[in-house]
């Protein structure tokens, strides 16, 4: 695992922006695993400036978004299909169908099938290339809870209390909007993508960075599965390096990678 810490989010969304540019350049049809959040508007609107500036395209790309609220009305602001259109795929030249999100528009008790739906569709399309996540304050990435399954796949989840109190900000701050229930790919889903960028800002995550980069791995921390993956990149601005022993270390690491080890 590699472990980037920068002063700002805006370097930490440079350095995303470049490994999305390196394989759009290798593969222009790749597959972009999209999450939502705060955390990854940095990378979004870098991408946007440099597709308006001439340097990228989105054109031959797909995306699958990591997971959506349940139970919210299609045209709500905050369903993660409309945030991500809204915040970046919109902004860029990708193709009407490409862009793909879980179906939550069936009766809850009927999702199971539009789960491996959208599995199946994430494998027809080649799987995912490269996978952007965030991170929870209580170690969840996409949806996936503590205690998940470290081999769940996509499915209905219930959120935890901490997630929708540090969610309702996006929902007014009230409590009440903030639905229940999500699907998300499960986190051996996730750990099919080929490569995982991973962004973490501000004090508030310093905990859960703490337990992903030097935590066992475990359960009750999902965001520790990364630990198992071959190609996975942790962008972490000094807030959230707050808590990691080993920090000096990760900073000369990478202040000292040698030129071959650069376009990785
Ligand atoms: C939500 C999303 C996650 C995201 C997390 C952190 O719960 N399902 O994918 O990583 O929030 O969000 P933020 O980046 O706003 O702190």
């Amino acid at each position: 695992m590699e472990v980037i810490i920068k002063e700002t989010a805006e370097e930490l969304g440079k350095v995303a922006a470049d490994d999305i540019a390196r394989l759009l350049e290798r593969k222009p049809d790749a597959v972009l695993g999209l999450a939502t959040g705060s955390s990854p508007l940095p990378i979004y609107q870098e991408l946007v400036r440099r597709y308006q500036a001439g340097e990228l395209s989105f054109a031959r790309a797909k995306a699958f978004i990591l997971d959506e609220y349940v139970g919210l009305p299609a045209d709500h602001p905050e369903a993660y299909r409309n945030v991500i259109r809204r915040e970046f795929t919109d902004q860029v030249d990708f193709a009407p169908d490409a862009v793909h999100s879980p179906d939550v528009s069936a009766p809850v008790q009927e999702l199971a099938a539009d789960c491996r739906a959208y599995e199946e569709a994430m494998a027809a399309a080649g799987g995912v290339d490269l996978q952007l996540l965030g991170v929870g304050t209580d170690g969840h990435i996409a949806f996936n809870e503590p205690a998940s399954s470290l081999s769940s796949r996509t499915r209905v989840k219930m959120l935890a209390q901490e997630t929708r109190r540090d969610n309702a900000r996006f929902f007014g701050g009230d409590l009440d909007s903030v639905p229940y229930h999500a699907v998300t790919q499960g986190l051996a889903t996730i750990m099919e993508a080929r490569q995982l960028v991973l962004i973490a800002t501000g004090e508030g995550k310093a905990q859960a960075v703490e337990q992903l980069v030097e935590g066992p791995v475990s359960a009750l921390w999902p965001v520790t599965i990364l630990q198992h993956h071959p190609h996975a990149k942790v962008l972490i601005d000094d807030g959230a390096a707050g808590r990691l022993l080993r920090a000096n270390y990760y900073r000369e690491n990478h202040e000292h990678k040698m030129a071959w080890q650069r376009q990785a």
